[in-house]
């Protein structure tokens, strides 16, 4: 049996985290969840949004499920996600963007995997203020993270039978930074003939993106352009609502939607729960269950093309509970 740990989350958190349980068990999985509180409720109960029978929990499985969190916004305190993300050393983020067939959207056929730097670029924290009034951030890009970055954004190809890899970045104007990333990724792009390499301006690719995403496959870049960039992709396949993400190091995986908290829908039984569902079913895949994982995806795909019991976010009105339901019964026929 596996043992992974679960961070039900803030928001609408707690109801998708349910939905995606409930359709992991459905598709006959076993898991014992190692349940860890963290976020905006454990900051009540523990005085810290993240306690340490988290990283405990997370030191000991290596895999986790995690709902969004509540980061507040300038409060001083720094957002959990990437304190888990650099505490880990989950230096890959891996965002697939994928259409679904029967959604009335102006783009179809897109099928885009964003590979996204975790841990520095202007996400390192390095902040302060240089007078009262003029403030620095600090945007760090070394050789070691833009490789290690680059190769798996290439390992991720092959092993999946992709095309081709684009790099994306701003060395026009951060010659030295996002120059250091370009150089480092045409190096070992050498390495990988089979697999097709470019490079696209980040301003760019996201006019590229919103023209003919069709022409790109998988993606790779520094932190802050993969965090844009990803909600981009996510538009063109019908929002943030079916889109998940995995942060992926040497030591563990954590594995989550790429949205957030989704504040406005907590509680109503209103949130799409497809992107957890989705971001389950990478975990399962990362957990070699992948037959289980192709089954949700497959059964999530068939009920969205059937349209009649999806969230307002996806044109239909059922609600996360009722969507929840109709893809565990496709699951189990
Ligand atoms: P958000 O992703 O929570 O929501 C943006 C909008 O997207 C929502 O207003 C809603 O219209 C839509 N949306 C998102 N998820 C949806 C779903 N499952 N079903 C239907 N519609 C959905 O982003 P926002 O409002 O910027 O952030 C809210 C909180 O979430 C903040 O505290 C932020 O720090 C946190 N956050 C956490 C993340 C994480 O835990 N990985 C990632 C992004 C934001």
């Amino acid at each position: 049996m596996h043992t992974v740990t679960l961070i039900r989350g803030d928001g609408i958190g707690p109801e998708i985290a349910e939905a995606a349980l409930a359709v992991i068990d459905a598709a006959g999985v076993s898991i014992k969840w190692d349940e860890v509180e963290a976020g905006v409720n454990a900051v009540e109960k523990y005085n810290t949004p993240l306690p340490d029978q988290v990283i405990s929990s997370l030191n000991k499985t290596k895999v986790g499920l995690k709902a969004p969190l509540t980061t507040p916004v300038g409060s001083g305190i720094r957002s959990i996600n990437v304190e888990l993300r650099m505490k880990f050393d989950l230096f890959a983020n891996l965002r697939p963007a994928k259409s679904f067939p029967g959604l009335d959207l102006p783009y179809q056929d897109v099928d885009l995997v964003v590979v996204r730097e975790n841990t520095e670029d202007l996400y390192s924290g390095i902040e302060h203020m240089v007078t009262d009034t003029i403030s620095e951030s600090i945007k760090i890009i070394s050789r070691y993270a833009s490789e290690r970055i680059v190769r798996f954004a290439f390992d991720y190809a092959r092993d999946k039978g992709r095309k081709k890899v684009t790099a994306v970045h701003k060395a026009n104007i951060m010659k030295l930074s996002d120059g250091l990333f370009l150089d480092v990724a045409r190096e070992v792009a050498k390495e990988y003939p089979q697999i097709e390499f470019e490079d696209r301006i980040v301003d760019n690719m996201a006019m590229q993106l919103v023209l003919k995403p069709q022409q790109y496959d998988v993606m790779v870049m520094p932190n802050l352009y993969g965090d844009i960039l990803s909600d981009l992709c996510a538009g063109l396949v019908g929002g943030l609502g079916l889109v998940p993400g995995a942060n992926i190091g040497e030591n563990g995986a954590i594995f989550e939607p790429v949205h957030g908290s989704a504040p406005k829908y907590a509680g109503k039984n209103q949130a799409n729960p497809g992107a957890m569902i989705m971001a389950s079913a990478l975990m399962l895949e990362h957990i070699n269950e992948k037959e289980a994982a192709r089954r949700i995806e497959a059964a999530l795909t068939a009920l969205i093309k059937e349209g009649k019991h999806v969230t307002p976010d996806l044109g239909g009105s059922a609600g996360t509970k009722e969507m929840t339901k109709a893809l565990i019964d496709l699951l189990k026929n």
